[in-house]
């Protein structure tokens, strides 16, 4: 301590106090004396805002709300019962019968839409039942928009589901994903899809030029209304691994075709490609789009707000349902908390839209 703060100490104490340095008492006595603090505060006192309940929700600036909300759904082909997921406690495959009570149950709860994905049971190379008029795409979407008309139906839009090596195309001679064959594909999809009563379609397949061959698509086949959410930021992430149990579009089981998905979705280290990928679907004529999956990913959401004025989704996908759920069961988290705090983070990082798998369970607790 240099002479000039000990005898600054000095001056600060009452004459009746023995000096704090030379004393055994020493800086705790200091610390002790008022006059030390008085003047160490500002005059802004953050907690004055966080007092009591009725103050903070007057000062809350993000609400998670139903409407936010978009509810995926699994639905599986000849089934006779809903299929559990085992790592995605709460959540099953749907049979065809069973979706309809799924979609009374989501309007009836006020969730503005749910996203649908089908578990082919006909796979071939291409995907091909999902082009087909009569096939599972076409059906679910069909069946989901009857049982409630009130709910908004998107559908997303891909291959892995329909073929049988689980890729998100075609593959090349070289092993690889064919992108400008699958544009032409998901086209059709999109076209086939808005046919049998999609409202929104979600072409999550990361291809190169998809939303535009899926918005000129839609265009000259009458479907100029039908927006295009898109899938804008997907990431290769590691997190998607429940997921694909859930689909069953599990990769790695053809010879000589790659099982990650690294060469068209995004890499988890890069966030300008994502910015860019994303602005490119915007300047493709895409009416919404979405970062997935969400919590490892904020920032990129967070990002993009700052870049576009288009509505933007985020997908909480399976490995982090799985992970807040599979906590709460081991009693390290409670479910509840747990998974409102996560999508509070979403609206705070920008999100307007939230898939998530707790939908349903989300909606009961804000009633
Ligand atoms: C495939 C697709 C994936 C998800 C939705 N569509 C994952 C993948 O790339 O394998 C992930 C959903 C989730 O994990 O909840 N196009
Ligand atoms: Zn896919």
């Amino acid at each position: 301590m240099t002479d000039k703060t000990s005898e600054k100490l000095k001056s600060l104490l009452p004459d009746n106090m023995s000096d704090p340095l030379n004393d055994s008492k020493g800086h705790a006595e200091l610390m002790k004396h008022k006059r030390l603090t008085e003047n160490a505060f500002p005059h802004v006192r953050m907690r004055r805002l966080r007092q009591n309940s009725a103050i903070r929700d007057m000062v809350k600036e993000n609400q998670v709300q139903v409407s936010d909300l978009i509810y995926p759904i699994f639905v599986e082909e000849d089934i006779d019962t809903p299929v559990a997921i085992k790592s995605m406690p709460g959540v099953v495959r749907e049979t065809e019968k069973t979706l309809v009570n799924k979609m009374k149950e989501v309007q009836d709860l006020g969730i503005p839409s749910v996203m649908l994905f089908g578990v082919s049971h006909n796979k071939d190379h291409d995907g091909s039942d999902s082009m087909n008029p009569n096939g599972l795409l076409a059906r679910m979407v069909s069946t989901a928009k009857q049982a409630a008309p009130d709910v908004v139906i998107s559908v997303d839009l891909c291959f892995c589901e329909y073929t049988d090596h689980g890729h998100c195309g075609p593959i090349n001679g070289h092993g690889d994903v064919d992108n400008d064959k699958t544009v032409e594909n998901i086209a059709m999809q999109a076209v086939i899809a808005a046919e049998a009563g999609a409202d929104i379609v979600a072409p999550s397949g990361m291809m190169d030029g998809q939303v535009s061959g899926i918005r000129h698509a839609l265009d000259v086949t009458g479907f100029t209304h039908v927006p295009i959410m898109a899938y804008a930021a997907k990431f290769a992430s590691v997190f998607y691994g429940p997921f694909r149990d859930a689909a069953g579009c599990s990769l790695g089981h053809v010879k000589n075709v790659p099982a990650h998905r690294k060469s068209y979705q995004l890499d988890p280290a890069n966030a300008r490609a994502a910015i860019r990928d994303a602005l490119m679907d915007e300047q493709e004529g895409a009416d919404m789009l979405m970062v997935k999956p969400g919590m490892p990913y904020l920032d990129i959401l967070a990002k993009l707000r700052e870049k576009t004025e288009l509505p933007l989704a985020i997908y909480q996908i399976s490995g982090e349902y799985a992970m807040i759920r599979l906590a709460a069961e081991a009693g390290a988290l409670d479910y509840q908390s747990a998974m409102m705090e996560s999508l509070l983070s979403f609206k705070r990082a920008g999100a307007d839209m939230i898939l998530t798998y707790s939908a349903c369970d989300v909606a009961n607790w804000l009633k």
